[in-house]
C-alpha cells in the first residue's frame, strides 16, 4: 500500500480528501497542528472509511519535528493542505501568514529532497489570477499582483515549486481551487469554521441554523447579471476525489512537464443572489438577507475553464451546486443538532 502524506488533513478540504485517498486504496498519515481544526474530525473519517489514519499532531514550522516525521515514516507523495486562508486575517498580520505558509513549504520540499520523495500535490486557488482578463479562466491567464497577503503566500509558494521543480527530481502539481462548498453526503465530515464565517456558504447555513441574523451581501452593483459577484461554486467531494487523480497522475509518471498547474471547478458562474435562491429551493429555509456595501479586495467574477484537467487529467465534476448547498445543510444541522 503506498503511504501518502496530507498536511492539514484534519481540515476542511483536507479531510475529504483523506477520505477519497482511503477509497482509492492509499494509506494516509496525518499532519496537523489542530490551529483551525478538531481532533474529533479523526473519528467522522474513521465513521466514513472504516480507517482510522495515522495522525500525527505537528507544526510544520517546526524544522526539526518535520525532518524528525520523515525519519519515522516512509512516505510516496505528499498533498500539502496546510496553510492559513484567512484574506482579512493576512492583511492584519502578514507575517504570521509568510511564515505558516512559507515555511512550512520550505520544510516540506526540503525533507521530500532529503528523503527521495518526488511526488507533491499542492493547495493552490484562483485567487492567483486576480481579477481576470477574460472569463472562464484557463490556466494560461497571467497571475495578477496579489490583493493580500494570503494570495501572495499562494503565488511564492508556486514559484518555490517551480523552481524546485527545475533544479531537483521533484515533481509537483499545483490545483487551483476556485470556491469549495458543501460536505461529506454523510455528514460525518464537513466545514467548521471558527468564529464568524468569513465564506458564503457557511454564513447562510448558520442564518439558516439561526446563529445569524442577517447574511450580508456584499454588494448588488457590480457589472453582473443581477448586480452581485459571481464565483465557481465546487463541490468538496469533487475536489477531493481530484486530488487523487492528480496523485496517481504523478505516482505512475504521466506528468508531461515536472511542474503542472490545474484549475478546479466546474465551469459555471453562479451569483451571491443565485446561491441564496438555490440553497432557499433545496432546502426549503428562507434566507434573511440584505444587500450592503462592496467588501473590499472582491473581484466581480471568476471561474474556471475546465477543459485542461479533463482533457489532460480525465477529471470532471460530477455533483450539482444545488447537490453541495443540500450537504452542507445537512452538515449544519447535524452539528447543531437540529
Ligand atoms: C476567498 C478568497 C480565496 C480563498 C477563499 C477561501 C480572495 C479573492 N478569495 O474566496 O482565495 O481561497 O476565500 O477562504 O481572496 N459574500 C457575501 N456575504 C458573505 C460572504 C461572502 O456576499 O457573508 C460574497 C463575496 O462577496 C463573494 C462570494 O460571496 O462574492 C464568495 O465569497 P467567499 O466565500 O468569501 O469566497 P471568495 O472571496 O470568492
Amino acid at each position: 500500500m503506498q503511504k501518502i502524506l496530507v498536511t492539514g488533513g484534519l481540515g476542511y478540504i483536507g479531510s475529504h480528501t483523506v477520505v477519497a485517498l482511503q477509497e482509492a486504496g492509499f494509506e494516509v498519515v496525518i499532519i496537523d497542528d489542530l490551529s483551525n481544526a478538531e481532533a474529533s474530525v479523526l473519528s467522522g473519517i474513521t465513521r466514513i472509511s472504516g480507517t482510522t489514519p495515522l495522525f500525527e499532531k505537528l507544526d510544520l514550522r517546526k524544522k526539526d519535528s518535520v525532518a524528525a516525521f520523515f525519519k519515522n515514516h516512509s512516505i510516496d507523495g505528499v498533498i500539502h493542505f496546510a496553510a492559513s486562508k484567512a484574506v482579512a486575517e493576512s492583511v492584519e498580520n502578514p507575517l504570521l501568514y509568510y511564515e505558516n505558509n512559507l515555511h512550512s513549504l520550505v520544510y516540506l520540499l526540503q525533507e521530500c529532497a532529503q528523503n527521495g520523495i518526488q511526488n507533491f500535490i499542492f493547495s493552490s486557488s484562483c485567487t492567483v489570477y486576480g481579477e481576470p482578463d477574460s472569463l472562464p479562466i484557463t490556466e494560461d491567464a497571467p497571475v495578477k499582483q496579489a490583493i493580500s497577503p494570503y494570495g501572495n503566500t499562494k503565488q511564492i509558494s508556486e514559484e518555490i515549486l517551480m523552481d524546485t521543480c527545475k533544479a531537483t527530481s521533484l515533481k509537483a502539481i499545483s490545483l487551483r481551487y476556485f470556491n469549495p462548498i458543501g460536505a461529506h453526503d454523510s455528514a460525518e465530515i464537513g466545514e467548521l469554521p471558527k468564529g464568524v464565517p468569513q465564506n458564503l456558504v457557511p454564513f447562510i447555513t448558520q442564518t439558516a441554523a439561526g446563529l445569524r441574523t442577517t447574511l450580508s451581501v456584499f454588494g448588488a452593483d457590480y457589472p453582473t447579471a443581477d448586480g452581485s459577484c459571481v464565483r465557481d461554486y465546487i463541490h468538496v467531494v469533487d475536489l477531493a476525489e481530484a486530488h487523487v487523480k492528480a496523485l496517481q497522475r504523478l505516482l505512475t509518471n504521466e506528468s508531461q512537464t515536472p511542474y503542472e498547474v490545474f484549475n478546479l471547478g466546474t465551469g459555471k458562474g453562479s451569483s451571491v443572489l443565485e446561491v441564496i435562491k438555490a440553497f432557499e429551493k433545496v432546502t426549503g429555509q428562507k434566507i434573511n438577507y440584505q444587500i450592503v456595501d462592496r467588501r473590499p479586495g472582491d473581484v466581480v467574477a471568476v471561474y474556471a475553464d475546465t477543459k485542461k484537467a479533463l482533457e489532460v487529467m480525465g477529471w470532471r465534476t460530477q455533483r450539482s451546486m444545488e447537490n453541495a448547498l443540500a450537504s452542507a445543510w445537512k452538515w449544519e444541522r447535524k452539528v447543531r443538532g437540529i
